[in-house]
């Protein structure tokens, strides 16, 4: 009954769940994370799935004795390790989540960018980065026309980069933002591997503003993975999106915590 109004409020809205590399990591709260989802959707919520991959990828780019670093919480990629970047995001990572959600009872769908071209990028730095793109354009009547005839789209963030281009490897928190903005989402919401932002003791910050943003990360108290990620949820509130939040995939039910309860869990972003 709590929830009710929570229901009502986002009915036929739009949410974009990031759902991280290392909140994926649990295969009892993999189940969880899909029955949570497919609950958003049978109560009218529409939502739209972006995933990464960082833990996965690292593990196999090590196998195969590939080198693999980050720059400003980026994985330079070269183009080697864009193969294996696809193989594990666009291959096996989207196709666990797409059966997952399916065998719930959701009707899913999983793609990259390539598919139908819907995501076009340009290099962000590639002497830095390498093959780490940025995203020129989304497309987003083949997200719109997925949920239109009732799918949960599940996109890995690979992006075009024309003929015989190996493509680009897109942060998963900077194109969930960007597919967030150009949906119109109401909100977004980044799963991940800690219980929000957290400051230099190790507790949780329950809001943020954008300068104290900066100052978190100019005193090096946001760092890695957590850099992009802040990014994105200032990004997609810049571009309409009603509400940012990063919470702990590790707990069960967080979505539905987030999203259904009046006090929500994580760090909310203002
Ligand atoms: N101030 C901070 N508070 C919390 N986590 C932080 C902070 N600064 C850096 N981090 C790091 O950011 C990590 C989360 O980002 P990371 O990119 O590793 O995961 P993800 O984005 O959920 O997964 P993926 O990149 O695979 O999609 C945390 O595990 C933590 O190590
Ligand atoms: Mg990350």
């Amino acid at each position: 009954m709590d929830a009710l109004p929570y229901i009502r409020k986002f009915n036929k809205k739009t949410v974009v769940i990031k759902y991280g590399g290392s909140a994926q990591e649990n295969p009892e709260l993999r189940e969880k994370f899909a029955q949570d989802i497919v609950l958003l959707y049978l109560v009218g919520i529409k939502p739209v799935i972006v995933h990464g991959g960082g833990k996965k990828i690292s593990n196999l780019l090590d196998k195969l004795e590939f080198d693999s670093h980050f720059v400003d919480g980026l994985r330079v990629t070269d183009s080697d390790a864009m193969e294996v970047v696809e193989m594990v995001l666009g291959g096996s990572i989207n196709k666990h989540i797409t059966n997952l959600l399916n065998q719930s009872g959701a009707k899913a769908i999983g793609i990259t960018g390539k598919d139908a071209g819907f995501i076009k990028a340009k290099a962000l730095n590639e002497e830095k980065y390498g093959l780490v793109g940025e995203i020129t354009d989304i497309d987003k009547s083949v997200v719109e026309g997925l949920i239109n005839e009732n799918f949960i789209p599940v996109i890995a963030p690979i992006a075009t980069g024309g003929m015989n281009h190996p493509g680009f490897n897109i942060n998963a928190d900077l194109a969930a933002s960007k597919i967030a903005v150009a949906l119109k989402a109401q909100k977004i919401i980044f799963l991940t591997d800690t219980a929000g932002i957290l400051d230099k003791d190790k507790e949780l910050i329950s809001t943020l503003n954008r300068d104290e943003i900066k100052t978190l990360k100019e005193n090096k108290t946001i760092t890695g993975g957590m850099l992009p990620k802040t990014d994105a949820c200032l990004e997609a509130l810049n571009g309409g999106v009603k509400s940012a939040h990063i919470i702990d995939g590790r707990i069960e039910h967080s979505l539905l915590l987030e999203l259904f309860t009046s006090d929500g869990i994580g760090t909310k972003i203002k």
